[in-house]
C-alpha cells in the first residue's frame, strides 16, 4: 500500500496494527452486510469480465462496520493494487493529482472521510471519476490555460460516515452507493469466533455471545472488547475465557449490558436533565454535550435511534420510554 503519507496519522496507531492483523482476507471471511457484499462481487466480476476498472463507489456508514476491509477485498478480487488515502489529510490540488496519476489500469484508489476532502482538491476528482482525465488550469486570467493529463481507468472507492454530507458533483458520479447497517448479534458472535482463533485465544461461547450483545453491532468494537478480555485472562491465568472475564472488562471500559458506552449515556442524560427528555434541537444538544455536530450525528445518534434509545421527529430529539428506562437502571 502506498501514499501513506496522506493517511491521518491515527492517535489509535496501536489499535491499527491489531486491527489490520484481524482483517478478512477474503470474502469468505467476510460475515454479514450480505447486500452491499452482493453488489461489490458483481461489480468486481463484471469489471473482471469486461477486463476493465470497476465502476466507482461509495461506501457509507458508521465507523468501525468493514469499509476499509471491504475496500481491500475489491482490491483483491480485481487482482490489482489498492491505495489508501484520507480525504482530508490531503491539502493540495498537486497531492492528488500526483496520486492519479501515479495509478495503474485497474487499481483501486480508496479514499476515506470523503466528505471531508477540501472542496478544492474535491474538484480534481470530477474528470478524473468521470473521463480519467486531468483538467489542471495553468495561469490566471485572460492568459490561464487548461492542460488535459490522461489518468490510468481506475475504480474510486470513496467512505463515508455519513452520503448525505457528500457534495451534488461528487456523489452522482458514483455507479452504486452502498450503505452498511450495524450488525447482528449472531454476525457479531461469528467475528469474534473467528478473531479469537486468529489471536490464539480460547473462548466460551457464552463469552463470545455476551461481546457480540455489547458491541454497539461493530466489529472493530467487539475486536476491542475481545483484546481487553484477552489481556484479562492473561493476567487472571485462566486457560478458557468466560463470562465473568468479559463481564469485568465491560465494566472497565464503562460498557453497560445494552452495550452503550459513556457517551452514549452522557446523551441520554443530557436529554432528560437538560431538556426534559425533549424534543430537544441537535444543534442544542450537541452544544450542552460540548461535542461536535457530526460526531453525534454520524457516531452515537445512529444506533441510539435503531434501537429505540431516542426517537427522532422534526420537532428534534426525543428520549423513548426505552431510553428513561435505561437511566433509570444506570
Ligand atoms: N464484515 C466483517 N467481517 C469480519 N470482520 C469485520 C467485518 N467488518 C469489519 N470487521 C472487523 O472490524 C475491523 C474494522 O473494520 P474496518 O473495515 O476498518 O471498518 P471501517 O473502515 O468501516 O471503519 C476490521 O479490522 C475487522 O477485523
Ligand atoms: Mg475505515
Amino acid at each position: 500500500m502506498e501514499m501513506n503519507r496522506f493517511l491521518s496519522s491515527g492517535s489509535a496507531n496501536q489499535e491499527s496494527q491489531y486491527e489490520s492483523r484481524l482483517r478478512p482476507q477474503g470474502f469468505s471471511e467476510y460475515i454479514g452486510q450480505e447486500k452491499v457484499v452482493q453488489n461489490i462481487k458483481v461489480m468486481v466480476e463484471s469489471a473482471n469480465i469486461r477486463k476493465q476498472a470497476m465502476d466507482h463507489c461509495l461506501l457509507s456508514g458508521p465507523p468501525g462496520l468493514g469499509k476499509t476491509s471491504l475496500a481491500m477485498l475489491i482490491a483483491q478480487g480485481l487482482g490489482s493494487e489498492l491505495h489508501l488515502i484520507s480525504g482530508p489529510a490531503i491539502e493540495k490540488k498537486g497531492d492528488l493529482a500526483a496520486i492519479l496519476t501515479n495509478l495503474q489500469p485497474r487499481d483501486v484508489l480508496f479514499i476515506d472521510e470523503i466528505h471531508r476532502m477540501h472542496i478544492s482538491v474535491e474538484e480534481i476528482l470530477y474528470s478524473a471519476m468521470e473521463d480519467y482525465r486531468l483538467d489542471i488550469v495553468l495561469g490566471e486570467g485572460p492568459s490561464a490555460r487548461t492542460m488535459q493529463i490522461e489518468v490510468a481507468p481506475f475504480a474510486l472507492v470513496g467512505a463515508t460516515t455519513k452520503s448525505g454530507l457528500l457534495s451534488n458533483p461528487l456523489r452522482t458520479r458514483f455507479m452504486g452507493n452502498l450503505h452498511f447497517d450495524y450488525y447482528q448479534v449472531e454476525e457479531l458472535a461469528q467475528i469474534v469466533k473467528n478473531n479469537a482463533v486468529k489471536l490464539d485465544i480460547s473462548i466460551d461461547e457464552e463469552a463470545e455471545t455476551l461481546i457480540a450483545k455489547c458491541s454497539r453491532g461493530t466489529p472493530r468494537i467487539a475486536n476491542r472488547v475481545l483484546r481487553r478480555v484477552r489481556d484479562f485472562a492473561l493476567v487472571e491465568g485462566v486457560e478458557t475465557i468466560c463470562k465473568s472475564q468479559v463481564l469485568k472488562s465491560l465494566d472497565l471500559m464503562e460498557i453497560d449490558d445494552c452495550g452503550l458506552d459513556r457517551m452514549d449515556r452522557k446523551i441520554l442524560q443530557v436529554m432528560e436533565e437538560y431538556y426534559g427528555g425533549g424534543p430537544v434541537g441537535i444543534e442544542a444538544l450537541c452544544a450542552t454535550l460540548g461535542e461536535e455536530r457530526s460526531t453525534i450525528e454520524d457516531v452515537f445518534e445512529p444506533y441510539l435511534l435503531k434501537e429505540g434509545f431516542i426517537t427522532r421527529s422534526p420537532r428534534g430529539r426525543e428520549l423513548s420510554d426505552k431510553g428513561r428506562e435505561h437511566l433509570q437502571k444506570s
